[in-house]
Parts: structure tokens; C-alpha cells; sequence
């Protein structure tokens, strides 16, 4: 026979950024086979919602893909990563920089760079070359160790960083501890190996609305449209994905059946 436990809380939480009213409602049941399944609610009240604006950051190095986001006028910014980089084929450090330069001369602001080296002198070292390439860029340095010493020293210097790869609360912690711009916990991978990405992204807001860090939770691998939305419920500060989500948030199909139908009509009586 199975047995339902319901657990509910209600929180409240205050800080300078925005005050909130939890209520988590949890169900577990136990199978006879003692599986255990859990169902989680959420509700979230904000009585001050956020002074900022959600950010809309493209997540590629393709420069025309940068240019159909930032000519929608809804850009924010840039995120890459080696990997992408790479995707476009953009080997050797004078046509790296040259690329970040091609990045940064389209879009306002915010150019993720990400540096290529794995301990503190090399990533300080390839950090200031980046930065000096434009002022919109990014540092974008590693979630380990040396990586958040370097963060730390980039902020002592005035340097933005972005800390990636980050997979839990803990590392989005210390980012902040360490004074990063940005934090980039990635939503997709998480979930590709069953862990709930979204989960994280509201722990890491929560945490940071606590003691009022001034990192922006920048959520990352964003693999489609509802991720985005969620993200925007839960009040992640940016989110970085492909062009695709961005250009699928305008899509509905009652959109373009109520568009042709005007048209249609106007052209009746139009001619
Ligand atoms: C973030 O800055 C990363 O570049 C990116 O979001 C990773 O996404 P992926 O998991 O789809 O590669």
C-alpha cells in the first residue's frame, strides 16, 4: 500500500534587492517496492520585483548570428567559449583576439572571453590581454580553484569576470565571495545527467538575494525556450543561449493564423 507525506513550508525572505514569499510544497511517495518519487511546487510572491531588466546575452562566437540578435535591438550581450570558438574555426591568438574585437564592434556591451589557461599566472596574464582588447569584454575564467583567485584579483583590479562552469550553490558562493561580474551555472548539462538545472538557478538567486551580492546569476546552457522563461520566473539576471531561443520566444501559431487573417481581410476590401 502507498504511503503520501506531505511536507510544506512557508518562508519569507527580505533583502535589499527584492523580497520574496516562498511556499514549497512537497509530496513524497513511497511505493511498495519502496520507490520513492517526489513532487516539488514552488510559488514565489515578489512584492519588489527586481529594479533591473532581464539581460538577453547570445551564446556563440558566429558573428552573423550576433548580428541578427543585436539587429533585433534586444541584445545585451555575447558569451563564448572555447568550444565555440572553435566551431567557427578561429585558431591562433592574433585571430582569437581579432574575433573578440569583430565580437565586441557589434554589440554594446558584455563580450565573454574566456581564458584558455588553468592556473593563476596564466589566467591573470591572458585575462589582462583579453581586457585590453575592448572595454566590453568579459573575462570569463573557470570555476576551480586558481579560478577563483584570479577572479578575485581581477576584481581588486577593476577587471569584469565571468566564473563558468559552475554546478552548484557552493561554487556560485565563492564566485561571489570572490567579487565575479557573473556567475554561469549551466542549466543544460545539468539536466542532461538528470539534476534539475532550474533548481540551481533559483538556489543561487535565493542565496545571493540573502546577502545582496552584487554577481549577476547568469544562467547558461539554455537549451530551449521554456528554459528561458523559467529562468525569467525564477529571476535569473541574464540568460545566455542560441539564437533559435531567442528568435522562439516570437513564435505562436495563433500569431500567424490572426496575422493572415488580417491581411487577408485588409486585402479584401484594399484590393
Ligand atoms: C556559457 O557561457 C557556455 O558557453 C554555454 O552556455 C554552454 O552551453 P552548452 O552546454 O550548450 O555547450
Amino acid at each position: 500500500m502507498n504511503k503520501i507525506f506531505t511536507f510544506s513550508t512557508l518562508r519569507i525572505k527580505g533583502s535589499h534587492r527584492s523580497d520574496r514569499l516562498s511556499f514549497s510544497y512537497t509530496r513524497l511517495y513511497l511505493g511498495s517496492e519502496q520507490s520513492v518519487f517526489a513532487k516539488s511546487l514552488r510559488f514565489v510572491f515578489k512584492f519588489n520585483p527586481k529594479t533591473n531588466r532581464m539581460k538577453f546575452f547570445i551564446d556563440t562566437a558566429n558573428l552573423d548570428d550576433i548580428r541578427e540578435a543585436y539587429d533585433l535591438g534586444i541584445l545585451d550581450g555575447v558569451t563564448t567559449n572555447p568550444s565555440l570558438m572553435a566551431k567557427e574555426g578561429i585558431s591562433g591568438d592574433a585571430n582569437v583576439k581579432a574575433h573578440y574585437k569583430a565580437i565586441c564592434d557589434i554589440v554594446d556591451n558584455n563580450v565573454s572571453a574566456e581564458v584558455i589557461s588553468t592556473d593563476f599566472a596564466g589566467m591573470v596574464a591572458e585575462g589582462k590581454e583579453l581586457a585590453k582588447i575592448d572595454d566590453k569584454i568579459v573575462v570569463k575564467v573557470p570555476m576551480i580553484r586558481e579560478g577563483i583567485k584570479a577572479i578575485k584579483h581581477f576584481t581588486n583590479e577593476g577587471i569584469r569576470t565571468n566564473c563558468t562552469l559552475v554546478f552548484s550553490a557552493g561554487q556560485a558562493l565563492l564566485a561571489a565571495k570572490a567579487g565575479a561580474s557573473y556567475v554561469s551555472p549551466f542549466i543544460g548539462r545539468l539536466d542532461d545527467i538528470a539534476f534539475d538545472g532550474l533548481d540551481l538557478i533559483d538556489q543561487i538567486v535565493g542565496i545571493y538575494e540573502n546577502y545582496g551580492y552584487g554577481t549577476e546569476v547568469l544562467a547558461a546552457s539554455i537549451r530551449h525556450t521554456m528554459h528561458l522563461i523559467q529562468c525569467a520566473e525564477i529571476g535569473a539576471d541574464v540568460v545566455t543561449c542560441p539564437l533559435k531561443v531567442i528568435t522562439g520566444l516570437a513564435n505562436h501559431p495563433l500569431t500567424d493564423q490572426g496575422l493572415a487573417q488580417f491581411l487577408a481581410d485588409h486585402a479584401k476590401v484594399n484590393g
